[in-house]
């Protein structure tokens, strides 16, 4: 279950060559549970038809008939009013002057002027329509008002040119509607900051001692904090996953990195969770030219890593900051008692253990069996879920440790 699940999203799609990507925004939303209404505009019906629509979403898809017909007048209210947010997307340089204007000329606009909820807005456009002064004007118009911008993208424009003015990628689009039906969630005006993937630790220029981790269990829980409003920073060992919609994200290489970075990042942090896979070793010197086969068998001589958990957890005896501090535990034998000793060494207020020599989870898997066991006593055992599941129960845990703090938020949103 993501944040989208149950959510009543309301999709205005306006005269684009990108309403074939609107099918597909639509099609993603509707599988991730969401409750998808779709209103197309006149223009809209030369591009694509209600049809393609109501087979993605299997609901009634709403036209200008829709406007003019029997219950007309009661269709773009309710529409406006039961929806978590309204998208546009595509919305042309035409219904963005509309909007800007407060017209209401179409089932779309009347509907926008009713609404209530947030708005999305996902422009497409050629790249000299994006550039005009009107728009640019009608586009800070809006943003003034509240609405949220996603793009336009750099790319292929319909008119064969590059530029700027290619609506968003369906699925960069989700991200983007997250962020906002997550907005004014538990975490909001939190500032958590998350590491992930395992760091590198060079033997020589060419060689590295790293570990396995895929760092989909850090990125899981990147975005289930923006899905709960958080301002989140992402310290990120070398991994092949795409940055989560709202997430600030800074690669680092090496233990001694990732150790710089989190002291930096979380000198005024509400959270810290230490999802990273971080070498305990490494060579005490990396050699500076790449070691040859031919010579002898290199004696790779190793020295400890910085404990980056023991350092955060010395700084905030002092400061405070961060206010909730959870860790990880990667364990092969003994569990449960393993992961109560970090806990309580390490200082943290929660720590999610699992045991890595499942073969149904863990390392590179998109699944975690996990138990949860906080400094209080409380302990969670969670059967075999996804790591995007895991992630929302263990943010949610967080939140309410932060609330138990009764402290107030020290970013803004
Ligand atoms: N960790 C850390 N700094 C390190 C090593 C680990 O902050 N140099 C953090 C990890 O990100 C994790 C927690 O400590 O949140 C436990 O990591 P784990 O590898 O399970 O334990 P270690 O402390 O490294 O001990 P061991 O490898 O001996 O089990």
């Amino acid at each position: 279950m993501t944040i989208l699940e149950g959510k009543k999203i309301l999709l205005g799609v306006t005269g684009s060559i990108a309403c074939y990507k609107a099918a597909d925004l639509a099609s993603r939303l509707t599988q991730a549970g969401a409750v998808v209404d779709v209103i197309l505009t006149h223009s809209a019906l030369e591009f694509i038809t209600p049809l393609t629509f109501q087979s993605v979403t299997g609901r009634h898809v709403y036209t200008e008939s829709d406007l003019w017909g029997s219950s007309g007048h009661v269709t773009h209210i309710g529409l406006g009013h039961q929806a978590d947010v309204l998208v546009i997307a595509p919305a042309t340089a035409n219904t963005l002057a509309k909007l800007a204007h407060g017209l209401a000329d179409n089932l779309l606009t009347v509907t926008a002027l009713a609404a209530g909820c947030p708005v999305l807005i996902a422009p497409a456009m050629d790249g000299g329509m994006y550039r005009h002064p009107a728009t640019q004007a009608n586009i800070k118009t809006l943003q003034e008002r509240g609405c949220v911008f996603a793009g336009p993208g750099v790319g292929h424009l319909a008119s064969g040119l590059r530029g700027e003015g290619r609506m968003l990628e369906p699925l960069e689009l989700v991200g983007h509607i997250r962020r906002v039906l997550g907005m004014h969630g538990p975490l909001a005006g939190r500032k958590v900051v998350v590491t992930a993937g395992g760091t590198q630790e060079p033997i020589d220029p060419v060689r590295v001692i790293s570990n396995l981790s895929s760092g989909k269990q850090g990125y899981a829980l990147a975005q289930a904090a923006v899905d709960a409003g958080a301002q989140v920073c992402l310290i990120s060992g070398a991994v092949a996953l795409e940055t989560p919609v709202g997430v600030t994200r800074v690669d680092v290489r090496t233990a001694a990195e990732m150790a710089r970075v989190v002291l930096d990042e979380t000198t005024n942090a509400d959270v810290l969770i230490m999802a990273a896979a971080v070498a305990d070793f490494r060579p005490a010197q990396a050699g500076e030219k790449k070691i040859k086969k031919e010579a002898d068998l290199p004696a790779i001589r190793l020295e400890k890593t910085v404990d980056i958990l023991q350092a955060v957890g010395t700084r905030r005896s002092e400061s405070g900051f961060p206010r909730v501090v959870a860790g990880f535990a990667a364990e092969s034998d003994d569990l449960l008692e393993n992961a109560r000793s970090k806990l309580f060494t390490k200082k943290l207020d929660l720590i999610v253990a699992n045991d890595i020599t499942a073969q149904d989870a863990g390392f590179g898997s998109d699944n975690n069996r996990v138990v949860l066991l906080q400094a209080d006593g409380g302990q969670q055992e969670l059967p075999l879920m996804s790591k995007s599941e895991v992630a929302e129960i263990v943010i949610r845990q967080i939140s309410h440790l932060l609330d138990a703090q009764n402290t107030p938020a020290i970013s803004s949103p």
